[in-house]
């Protein structure tokens, strides 16, 4: 626990915070971070969870993910009564803090624009910007492209930790169990040529990624084209990162429009960014695609 000001920065515990954390993003309008993908990070490790506690009642959360390389930062939100306060920068602190504790290189974020100077502050540098597309592309299902089973899931790990350069495979899992019928493999010769996890948010909310084409000709979209066929007709969100040049072309001619105002990927440390490989996309966030 750690006394800041005139309140306390704890991790969550039950149920209620976890309840609490999904009020937060319901309120901002975050429909895909869910109550299920906050219960995700919080089985993971609680002790990244971070709850701001003022006169004995919740206004404030982060959560801090820890790697084996690297670590991520996220879900940061003050109730909107508390903003200005010096909340924020309590929590984006211990999550820091707690961070470098870890034996890891780097720390990452995708930061709004008005929340860049406070990231900036606490010595963050801008790499990119963490573009997000929302859409519609053709439909098509693919021979080759079918639901993962237990053992598809096996293999894409280890393909994973590769590609992606970390080890992602708890949250990959927990996608798989709460999305089997999201959850895409595609398979040239009995070979993975690539993979694809799906989730659904807030108001039917439906989202793409991670997502990796293990092919030469990686700018492929097959998969994304499955996904299609198998959410109907009903447009989804994708986040990608601005310098997989070879995709974003792709996409957006197939129909998905870029949305205004992206966040930007930020980075404390030294250490390559996760997922900083040509045949990764869909790396909004390194848990959740
Ligand atoms: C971003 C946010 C968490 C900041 O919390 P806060 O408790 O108001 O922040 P603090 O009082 O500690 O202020 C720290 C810095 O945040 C930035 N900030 C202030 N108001 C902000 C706002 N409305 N939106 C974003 N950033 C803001 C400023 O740089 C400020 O520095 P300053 O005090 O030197 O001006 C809060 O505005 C929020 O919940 N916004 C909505 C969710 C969001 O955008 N989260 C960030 C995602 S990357």
């Amino acid at each position: 626990m750690i006394n800041s000001q005139d309140g306390v920065i704890r991790n969550f515990q039950n149920l209620a915070d976890l309840e609490f954390a999904a009020s937060l993003t319901k309120q901002e309008g975050w429909q895909s971070e869910t109550f299920l993908e906050l219960q995700s990070f919080f089985e993971y490790d609680p002790q990244g969870c971070f709850i701001y506690e003022k006169d004995g009642s919740p206004v404030g959360m982060c959560i801090a993910t820890v790697y084996q390389q690297s670590g991520f930062i996220g879900e940061l939100i003050v109730a909107k009564p508390f903003r200005g306060q010096g909340i924020g920068r309590a929590l984006m602190q211990a999550a820091v803090q707690y961070l470098q504790n870890k034996q890891i290189h780097a720390i990452f974020l995708d930061g709004v624009q008005k929340a860049i100077p406070l990231y900036k502050e606490l010595g963050f540098i801008s790499i990119c910007r963490s573009l997000r597309f929302f859409g519609q592309i053709q439909a098509e299902e693919s021979p080759d492209v079918r639901t993962m089973n237990a053992e598809d899931l096996q293999e894409v790990i280890q393909l994973d930790t590769q590609t992606f350069g970390d080890d992602r495979s708890f949250f990959l899992n927990k996608r798989w169990q709460n999305y089997p019928d999201l959850t895409l493999v595609w398979r040239q010769n009995k070979q993975i040529a690539g993979y694809l996890f799906g989730r659904v948010g807030l108001g039917g909310w439906v989202t793409a990624g991670p997502w990796v084409n293990l092919i030469d000709q990686s700018a492929d979209l097959t998969l994304l084209s499955h996904f299609q066929a198998k959410i109907g007709n009903q447009p989804f969100s994708i986040g990608i990162l601005e310098n997989r040049k070879s995709i974003i072309p792709q996409i957006v001619m197939a129909g998905l429009q870029p949305r205004s105002d992206p966040p930007t990927r930020m980075s404390l440390g030294i250490g390559s960014n996760f997922g900083d490989n040509d045949h990764c996309f869909a790396i909004g966030s390194p848990a959740k695609g």
